[in-house]
């Protein structure tokens, strides 16, 4: 258990170290009826060459966090149908991705990245403008489907080539809500396990509302069936906590225990379990999958739609993580974990899950097979018996003390 432990954090700690090296943005654009249209998140790098007095330099370096949303050149215009976003970051440098379609699929047509030269920060010893547009990504989906591409893809320009990597993108949505169904690039096809990278949002830099304080929600029991028995049981308590942007530009979270009586469906597939909770105006998918050669399921993607309080500038909220990996447990046993979990959708919303005892794909009959305990639990098991152990171990010192001390004394009488 220990050893578990000990490489638990390990694998902890790289994975925290992941997080603070790369994290995935998100960027949204909404029609003019307030609708969300577009939604990309990535990781992207850049190397840019640029020209010193004396000598050519390269420089690299990845999108900063406060990479956003240029409003009003992002546009979703029905009348050329083509849908534009603009990101702008660090001093006056941006990004352009412009999305057309026909009538089966959307693509990424093309990508414009205007450097500013005259940021030193960046670009020492340089000045002026660094413009490149290229009309071949490579990027295109199935309308109605979201673009997902864990493997990085390079795209090589003129005097600057980009990285890309963990892709969701979806142009094109329909009625606001990012789809369910997915294309999934050529390169993540060729490596069939490919290991579920954990994303990040960034926390914005504007100062944090105090949270509202909440208590903790009622436990919900869930289950889904297909002809051939019941694919996912669950019973766990489910709270959400979304942070949106007010009208006066200061973020605020809201805190929402979904009701144990909340609505849900779902579907059994071979490879993949859906269960949809509907509550309200609040709508979280989740999607399960499963590792058919090491023989372990998780949980692999939340979609979170939800209205927002009418003092927040978004009427909404749309987020979704597809890299995820939660929930994990061995095909045939059931995942247990009373500790509160908190599983990140997006800078923009969180999934807070108490009380949990989860079983996807294999299950025997109407019940949770053996119960396999979270890192958790066994962690705040592992305290006690530590202290217990060390009790003990005081004990037998005392003990051993005293008998030495009692054959000492003993062997004094002898020598008088
Ligand atoms: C910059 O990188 C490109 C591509 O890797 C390379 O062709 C070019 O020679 C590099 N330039 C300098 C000055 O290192
Ligand atoms: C967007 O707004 C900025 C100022 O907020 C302005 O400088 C810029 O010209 C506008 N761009 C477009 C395309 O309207
Ligand atoms: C564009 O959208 C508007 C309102 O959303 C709608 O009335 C119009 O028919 C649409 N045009 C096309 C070409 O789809
Ligand atoms: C480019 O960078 C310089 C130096 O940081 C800054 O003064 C200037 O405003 C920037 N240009 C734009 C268009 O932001
Ligand atoms: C859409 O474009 C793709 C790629 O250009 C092409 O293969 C496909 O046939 C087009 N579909 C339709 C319906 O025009
Ligand atoms: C910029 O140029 C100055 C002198 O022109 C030089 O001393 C300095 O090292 C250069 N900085 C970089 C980062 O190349
Ligand atoms: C989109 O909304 C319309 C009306 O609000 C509805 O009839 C239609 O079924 C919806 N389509 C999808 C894919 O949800
Ligand atoms: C999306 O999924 C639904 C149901 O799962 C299916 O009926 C539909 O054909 C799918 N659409 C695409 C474009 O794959
Ligand atoms: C909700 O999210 C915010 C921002 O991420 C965080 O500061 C807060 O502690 C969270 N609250 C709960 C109850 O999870
Ligand atoms: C912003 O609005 C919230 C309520 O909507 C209020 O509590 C807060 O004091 C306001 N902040 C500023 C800086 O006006
Ligand atoms: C769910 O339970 C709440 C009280 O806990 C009740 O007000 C509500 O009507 C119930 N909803 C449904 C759909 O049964
Ligand atoms: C799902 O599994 C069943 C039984 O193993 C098989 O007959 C069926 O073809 C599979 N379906 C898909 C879509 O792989």
């Amino acid at each position: 258990m220990a050893v578990r432990c000990g490489v638990g954090l390990l694998l902890a700690a790289v994975l925290l170290g992941f997080i603070q090296t790369s994290s995935t943005l998100t960027f949204q654009v909404s029609d003019r009826s307030g609708k969300l249209c577009l939604s990309a998140n990535f990781i992207m790098e850049f190397t840019v060459e640029y020209s010193t007095k004396t000598k050519k330099e390269n420089t690299t370096f990845e999108l900063p966090p406060d990479a956003d949303v240029i409003k009003n050149a992002s546009v979703c215009d029905n009348t050329t149908s083509k849908e534009i976003l603009e990101v702008g970051f660090g001093k006056g440098h941006s990004l352009k991705m412009v999305f057309e379609r026909n009538a089966s699929l959307y693509m990424l047509s093309t990508l414009v990245l205007k450097f500013n030269l005259s940021d030193s920060s960046r670009f020492p010893n340089s000045s002026g403008e660094l413009k490149e547009e290229t009309r071949r990504s490579g990027i295109q989906a199935d309308l109605n489907t979201r673009y997902l591409c864990k493997s990085s893809r390079s795209i090589t320009m003129q005097n600057m080539s980009i990285l890309i990597s963990n892709v969701v993108i979806e142009a094109y949505i329909v009625n606001g809500t990012i789809s369910m169904n997915e294309t999934t690039c050529s390169e993540d096809k060729r490596f069939s396990t490919v290991a579920p990278i954990p994303t990040t949002g960034t926390p914005s830099t504007t100062s944090l509302a105090p949270p509202v304080p909440s208590k903790n929600p009622e436990v919900g029991q869930y289950s889904v069936n297909s002809s051939s028995g019941l694919c996912l049981l669950a019973s766990m308590a489910l709270q959400l906590n979304i942070t949106y942007s007010t009208k006066n530009k200061t973020l605020k979270s809201e805190v929402l225990n979904l009701p144990p009586n909340a609505t849900f469906s779902g579907k059994c597939e071979n490879l993949t379990v859906t269960l949809n909770l509907v509550t309200g105006s609040t709508n979280i998918s989740f999607h399960f999958g499963q590792n058919v050669s090491t023989e372990v399921y998780f949980l692999q993607s939340i979609l979170v739609n939800a209205s927002l309080p009418s003092e927040a500038t978004e009427k909404h909220v749309n987020a979704f993580n597809d890299s995820l990996s939660a929930l994990k447990g061995t095909l045939g046993k059931s995942y247990k974990c009373v500790a509160e979990e908190s599983i990140l959708v997006s800078d923009r919303a969180s999934l807070n899950v108490f009380n949990v005892q989860i079983q996807a794909f294999k299950i025997t009959g109407d019940k949770f097979g053996a119960v396999e305990e979270c890192q958790l639990d066994e962690n705040s098991m592992l305290i006690p018996i530590v202290v217990g152990a060390a009790l003990a171990g005081l004990v037998l010192i005392v003990l051993i003390a005293y008998l030495i001390g009692r054959k000492r004394s003993h062997a004094g009488y002898q020598t008088i």
